[in-house]
């Protein structure tokens, strides 16, 4: 199998889960494509730094620009391993839901939905209206897994980074392309977490 996988940061909160995946995915040795909204680049800018941008292209195999709808994870020809987009904004979730590929982020998770590949959306959005929710059903029923970052709480995390750690090793984890590694439950029972 492909260890190629597409992290796509589009402009909600959290844009340290989708560094955190880039991160994870190379040290699990992926292939790692990367594209970011014009929204996203500004969210890492101010949630996680001003170099956030640079640093995140450094650490990419394969930056790619949002407006390059001709680049390789715009076609189903190019074989992945599945895509996550962390974090998923509303405008991003709701093109993809609506089949839109405006852009290179909704264009590559369009294909990945209809090459019947992984496609996990880190959809991050509070409150959520009716729109939302009927996005998020539509992109469930195209075969997306829409998976917000909601903090296990079981697991009682110390940091924001533990947090963060954990969103992004459960998205890697829903692709089914690489043993898990997100810390689990293990009823009540200490076990260390496991990738620690
Ligand atoms: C600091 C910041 C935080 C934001 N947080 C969210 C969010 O959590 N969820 C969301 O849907 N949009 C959020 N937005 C708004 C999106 O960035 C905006 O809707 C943008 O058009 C999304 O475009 P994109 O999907 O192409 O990235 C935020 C914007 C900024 C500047």
């Amino acid at each position: 199998m492909t260890r190629r996988v597409v992290v796509g940061l589009s402009g909600a909160s959290g844009a340290a889960i989708g560094v955190r995946a880039v991160e994870l995915l190379n040290a699990l040795g992926a292939e790692t494509h990367v594209v970011v909204s014009r929204a996203g680049e500004r969210t890492l800018a101010a949630e996680v730094g001003p170099d956030a941008v640079l640093r995140l292209k450094a650490a990419a195999a394969r930056w790619h620009a949002i407006d390059d709808v001709g680049a390789a994870i715009a076609s189903g020809s190019f074989p992945t391993a599945g895509m996550i987009v962390a974090p998923c904004s509303m405008r991003s979730l709701g093109a993809i839901a609506a089949c839109l590929a405006d852009n290179l982020l909704t264009r590559a998770a369009d294909v990945h939905l209809k090459e019947r590949r992984p496609l996990v959306l880190i959809a991050r959005e509070t409150p959520l209206h009716l729109g939302h929710l009927r996005a998020m059903t539509a992109a469930t029923e195209a075969g997306a897994i829409v998976a917000p970052p909601v903090p296990a709480f079981y697991l009682k995390p110390a940091s924001v980074a533990d947090i963060v750690d954990q969103v992004a090793r459960r998205a890697i984890d829903l692709l089914r392309a690489f043993d898990p590694t997100a810390a689990e439950w293990r009823g009540g029972e200490d076990a260390p977490p496991r990738g620690a």
